[in-house]
Formats: structure tokens, C-alpha cells, sequence
């Protein structure tokens, strides 16, 4: 047995190390190829000093340009010169439409948003900023937008519940908007106890505040955007 696992079988059978030092071999024997975002600083300060400051701060020159190392070491063979994408479905690759994106991602949807104009035709890459703020929350929420559209709080405006400022469609993460904190909030329209709003449809369902879900906040068993539950 002991000249079975020690002799015959190879190590390679019983523990991850050796596999782990071939792939640092391999990767390290790859010629690099990305030179780093400082390294685009010296020779275009306006973009890179422009990009710093705006919204795509995160995001590294070579992300877009694609790896530009040759293009460092030799910046007057035009044949090296990093592409430049200025096709819709370049950007939309981060910002198209998808569900599972975080809460506050800027988003649109292709098919829509100023469809057959090039995005940088409006959006500068490196500050895309744009030229006015969004009008909607659906812009930067369209998760939730589109949820509640179908929901049976879909006509209930985003503000009858969320206090918005001005600065959050500027700068959003600088000034958040107010939820609500207690079940009061939804008082209005479904306590039974309760006669407001006057002029509420007579088919509005109502619950005794008092008995339904004991002391629970609402929202606990009720999503507010989608409150009765998915179908
Ligand atoms: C040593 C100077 C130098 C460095 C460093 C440098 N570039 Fe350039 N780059 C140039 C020159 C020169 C041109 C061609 C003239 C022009 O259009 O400004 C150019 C052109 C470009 C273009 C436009 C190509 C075109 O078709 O118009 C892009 C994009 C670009 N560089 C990206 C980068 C990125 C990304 C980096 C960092 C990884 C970088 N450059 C680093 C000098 C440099
Ligand atoms: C979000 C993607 C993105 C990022 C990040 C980005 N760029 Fe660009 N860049 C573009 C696009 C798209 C264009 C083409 C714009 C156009 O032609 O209108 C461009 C154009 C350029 C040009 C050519 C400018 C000209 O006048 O033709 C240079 C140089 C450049 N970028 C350098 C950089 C450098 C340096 C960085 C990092 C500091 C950077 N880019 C980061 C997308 C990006
Ligand atoms: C690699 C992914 C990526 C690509 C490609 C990309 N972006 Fe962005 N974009 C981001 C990130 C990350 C943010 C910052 C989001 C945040 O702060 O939550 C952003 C922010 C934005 C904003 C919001 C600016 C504001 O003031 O609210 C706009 C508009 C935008 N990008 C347009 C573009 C355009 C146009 C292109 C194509 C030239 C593009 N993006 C390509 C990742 C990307
Ligand atoms: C005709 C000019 C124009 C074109 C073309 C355009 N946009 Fe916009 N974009 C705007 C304006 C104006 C706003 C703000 C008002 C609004 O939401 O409609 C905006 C808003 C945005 C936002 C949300 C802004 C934020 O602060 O979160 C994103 C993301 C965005 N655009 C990305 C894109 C992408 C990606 C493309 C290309 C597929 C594109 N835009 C094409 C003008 C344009
Ligand atoms: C320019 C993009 C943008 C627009 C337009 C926008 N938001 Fe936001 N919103 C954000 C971002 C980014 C966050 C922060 C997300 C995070 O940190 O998880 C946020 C967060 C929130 C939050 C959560 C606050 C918290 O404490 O968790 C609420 C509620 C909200 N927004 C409501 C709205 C409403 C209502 C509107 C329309 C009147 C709106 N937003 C328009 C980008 C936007
Ligand atoms: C019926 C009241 C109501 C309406 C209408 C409403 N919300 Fe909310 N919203 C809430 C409650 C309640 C919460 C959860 C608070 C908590 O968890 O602390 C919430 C949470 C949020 C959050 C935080 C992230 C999340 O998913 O929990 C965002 C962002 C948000 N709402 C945006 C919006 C937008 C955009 C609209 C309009 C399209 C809207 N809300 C309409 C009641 C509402
Ligand atoms: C401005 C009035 C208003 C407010 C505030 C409001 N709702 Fe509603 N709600 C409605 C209307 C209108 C309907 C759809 C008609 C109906 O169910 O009678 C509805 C439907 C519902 C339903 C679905 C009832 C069914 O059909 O099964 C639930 C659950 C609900 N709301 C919970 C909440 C919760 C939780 C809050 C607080 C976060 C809230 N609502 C705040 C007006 C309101
Ligand atoms: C512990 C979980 C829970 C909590 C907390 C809760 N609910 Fe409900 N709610 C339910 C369930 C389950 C139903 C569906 C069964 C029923 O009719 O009792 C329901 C039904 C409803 C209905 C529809 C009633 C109808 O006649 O069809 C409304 C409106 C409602 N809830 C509003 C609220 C409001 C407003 C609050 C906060 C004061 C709240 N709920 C808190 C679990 C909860």
C-alpha cells in the first residue's frame, strides 16, 4: 500500500499544489499585454484627468481600449493603435437592461433610449454625464419600475411613498431618498380605521391595522413595489 501511494501514484493524484505551481508557470510564461491605466496618463492627460473626475472612475482605460502594452511601447505604429468602440452594443454590454444588475445601476433599454444615435454621439466616454439629468426613475430604476408596472400598485406614483431631492438625480448616492419606516405609511389607503383619502375608490381593500400581521412592518410579507405577491 505504501509503495502504491508513495512510488507508484503520481503526487499529482493527492494534492492540488502541483497543479497550482503549473498554472503560475503557465500564466507567467504569457507575454503581458496590458500596460495599466497610469501608464496612459503621460501621453493623454485630458482623458485620463477627465475620466478621474467623472462617473466611469472605476473603470480602466484597457477595459475599453483593450490591451494597449504594444501600443505604450511604440506609440507611432498606427497599426497598434488601441480601437476605439463607438458602436451602441459596446456600451450597452453594461448598460443594456438586465434584471439582476444592482439597485441604482444606470441602465436603458437599447430599443428605446434615442434608438439609431451612437451613444457617444450624446455621452462623452470618459464623462458621460448626461446632458441633462434623467426625468424618470425607471433611468436608474428600471428594475423596479417595471415590477411595480405590473403590480396592483402600478397607477401609485414612486413619490406617494419615497421623499426624492433634486440632488438625487444629479449626484444619487449623495443625497438618498427617504423610505418608509413604519406601517403608518401605508395607513392611508388600507387601514380599516382609517376614512382618507376621501376620494379613495370604495373597492380599495382595507385591513384592521390592529389584528393584520400583528406589529410586523408591512413590508416584511409584502413587497411594496409588488404587494401581492408574485403570481
Ligand atoms: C508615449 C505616449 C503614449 C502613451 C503612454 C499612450 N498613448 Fe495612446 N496615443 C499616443 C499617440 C501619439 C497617439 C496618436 C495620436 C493621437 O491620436 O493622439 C495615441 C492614440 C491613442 C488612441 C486613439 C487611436 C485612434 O485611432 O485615434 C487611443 C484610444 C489611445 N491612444 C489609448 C491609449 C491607452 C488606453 C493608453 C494606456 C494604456 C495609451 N494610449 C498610452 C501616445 C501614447
Ligand atoms: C467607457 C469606455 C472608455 C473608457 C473607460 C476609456 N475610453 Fe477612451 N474612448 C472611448 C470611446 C468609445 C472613444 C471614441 C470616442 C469618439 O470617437 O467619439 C474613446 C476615445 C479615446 C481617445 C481618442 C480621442 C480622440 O479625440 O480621438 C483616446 C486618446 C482615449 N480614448 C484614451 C483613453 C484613456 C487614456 C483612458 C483612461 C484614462 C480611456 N480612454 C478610457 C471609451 C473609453
Ligand atoms: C465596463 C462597463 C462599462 C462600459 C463598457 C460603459 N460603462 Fe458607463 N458606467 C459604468 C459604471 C460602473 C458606471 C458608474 C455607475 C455608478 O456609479 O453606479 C457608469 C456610468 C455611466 C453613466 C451615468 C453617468 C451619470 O452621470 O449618471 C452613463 C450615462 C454612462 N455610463 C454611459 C456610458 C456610455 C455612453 C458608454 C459607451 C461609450 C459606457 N457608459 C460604457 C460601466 C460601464
Ligand atoms: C440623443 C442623445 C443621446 C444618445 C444618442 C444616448 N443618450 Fe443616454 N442619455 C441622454 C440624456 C439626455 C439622458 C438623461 C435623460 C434621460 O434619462 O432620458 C440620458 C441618460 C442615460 C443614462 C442614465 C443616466 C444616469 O445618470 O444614470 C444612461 C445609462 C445612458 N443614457 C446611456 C446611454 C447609452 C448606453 C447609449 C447608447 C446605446 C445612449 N445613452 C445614447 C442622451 C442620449
Ligand atoms: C441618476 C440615477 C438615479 C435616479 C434618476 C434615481 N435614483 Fe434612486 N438611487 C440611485 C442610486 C445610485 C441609489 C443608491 C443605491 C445603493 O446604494 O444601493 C439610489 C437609491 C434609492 C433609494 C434607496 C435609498 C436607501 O436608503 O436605500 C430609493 C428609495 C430611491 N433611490 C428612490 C428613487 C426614486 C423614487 C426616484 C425617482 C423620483 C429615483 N430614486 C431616481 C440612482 C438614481
Ligand atoms: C406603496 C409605497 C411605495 C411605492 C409606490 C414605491 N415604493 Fe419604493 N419602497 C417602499 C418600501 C416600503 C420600501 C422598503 C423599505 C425598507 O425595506 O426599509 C421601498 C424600497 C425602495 C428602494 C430600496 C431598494 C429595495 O428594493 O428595497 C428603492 C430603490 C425604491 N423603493 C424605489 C422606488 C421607485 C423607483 C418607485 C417607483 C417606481 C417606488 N420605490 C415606489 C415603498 C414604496
Ligand atoms: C396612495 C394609496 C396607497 C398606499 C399609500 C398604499 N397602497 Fe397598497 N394598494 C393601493 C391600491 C389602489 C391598490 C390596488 C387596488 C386594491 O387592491 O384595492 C393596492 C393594493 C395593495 C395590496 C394588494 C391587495 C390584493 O389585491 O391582494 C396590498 C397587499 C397592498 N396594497 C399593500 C400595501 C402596503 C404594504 C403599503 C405600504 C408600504 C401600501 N399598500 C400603500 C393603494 C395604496
Ligand atoms: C405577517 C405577514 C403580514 C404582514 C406583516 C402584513 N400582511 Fe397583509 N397580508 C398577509 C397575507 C398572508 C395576506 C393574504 C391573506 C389574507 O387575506 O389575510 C394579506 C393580505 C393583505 C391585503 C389584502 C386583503 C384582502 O382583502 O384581500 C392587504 C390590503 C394587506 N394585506 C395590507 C397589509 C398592510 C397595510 C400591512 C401593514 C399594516 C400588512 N398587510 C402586513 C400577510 C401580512
Amino acid at each position: 500500500m505504501l509503495l502504491l501511494r508513495f512510488v507508484v501514484l503520481p503526487a499529482t493524484l493527492f494534492s492540488a499544489k502541483p497543479h497550482q505551481e503549473a498554472k503560475v508557470v503557465r500564466e507567467m510564461a504569457k507575454p503581458m499585454r496590458y500596460a495599466g491605466m497610469t501608464a496612459c496618463r503621460e501621453c493623454h492627460a485630458d482623458e485620463y484627468d477627465a475620466k478621474l473626475k467623472a462617473q466611469h472612475r472605476t473603470i480602466g482605460c484597457e477595459n475599453c481600449h483593450g490591451p494597449a502594452l504594444v501600443h505604450v511601447a511604440d506609440k507611432t505604429d498606427k497599426s497598434a493603435f488601441p480601437p476605439k468602440h463607438r458602436d451602441r452594443e459596446f456600451c450597452l454590454g453594461c448598460h443594456g437592461y438586465v434584471s439582476s444588475r444592482p439597485n441604482g445601476f444606470p441602465q436603458v433599454d437599447g430599443g428605446k433610449h434615442n434608438q439609431g444615435k451612437r451613444c457617444v454621439s450624446c455621452h462623452d466616454p470618459h464623462d458621460p454625464t448626461p446632458p441633462e439629468t434623467p426625468k424618470d426613475c425607471s433611468g436608474c430604476h428600471g428594475r423596479i419600475a417595471r415590477i411595480k408596472a405590473v403590480s396592483t400598485h402600478a397607477q401609485l406614483a414612486c413619490n406617494e411613498c419615497h421623499q426624492v431631492s433634486e440632488q438625487h438625480f444629479k449626484d444619487p448616492r449623495s443625497a438618498l431618498p427617504s423610505k418608509p419606516q413604519m406601517r403608518q405609511a401605508c395607513a392611508s389607503c388600507h387601514d380599516s380605521a382609517s376614512k382618507a383619502p376621501k376620494d379613495a375608490d370604495a373597492s380599495l381593500k382595507r385591513v384592521d391595522f390592529k389584528a393584520h400581521g400583528r406589529t410586523y412592518v408591512c413590508w416584511e410579507c409584502h413587497y411594496a413595489h409588488l404587494p401581492e405577491g408574485p403570481k
